[in-house]
């Protein structure tokens, strides 16, 4: 497979959610086993309200800190959690709503957390974004200059 995923068969993915990403959590959990990764799961993991930075913040450690290759993060907009992701160096979070916007982010972001809402994104859509974000390459070239600015 391609350097340029942003992971590959037999990597750590990891996953995380607050109370109202649970349901999606799971089902896309699968969905990343079915592709052959390893699935980390930092929870939540039951439906308890819970505060969506701690998970967030949580999620972005362990992927800017290599224990996972790259992460999907949940909530009810996707807004809250990766802003709470993105407050992290090296860690890229992506809040997609459509296939365009998922395929760009790995095209010319680079992202290695994608980010959705589970109260703004159908469940047979929220599985079409994942299959576009761990299939689609970073395209490099100038875009690598620019994601290097991020820091
Ligand atoms: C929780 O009610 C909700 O605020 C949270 O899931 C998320 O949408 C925040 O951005």
């Amino acid at each position: 497979m391609s350097e340029k995923l942003i992971a590959r068969a037999g990597d750590t993915v990891a996953v995380a959610s607050d109370h109202a990403g649970i349901a999606l959590k799971t089902m896309l959990s699968k969905d990343l086993e079915s592709m052959g990764f390893k699935v980390l799961d930092l929870g939540t993991n039951d439906e308890t309200s819970v505060d969506y930075p701690d998970f967030g913040h949580a999620l972005a450690k362990a992927v800017t800190g290599g224990q996972a290759s790259a992460g999907v993060v949940v909530c009810g907009t996707g807004i809250g959690i990766s802003i709470a992701a993105n407050r992290h160096a090296g860690a890229r979070a992506a809040l997609v709503h459509d296939d365009f916007t998922a395929k760009m982010s790995r095209e010319h972001n680079d992202a290695n957390i994608l980010a959705l809402g589970a109260r703004t994104v159908g469940e047979e859509a929220a599985r079409g974004l994942l299959k576009t974000f761990f299939s689609t390459e970073f395209e490099g070239g100038r875009h690598a200059r620019r994601v290097e600015k991020l820091g």
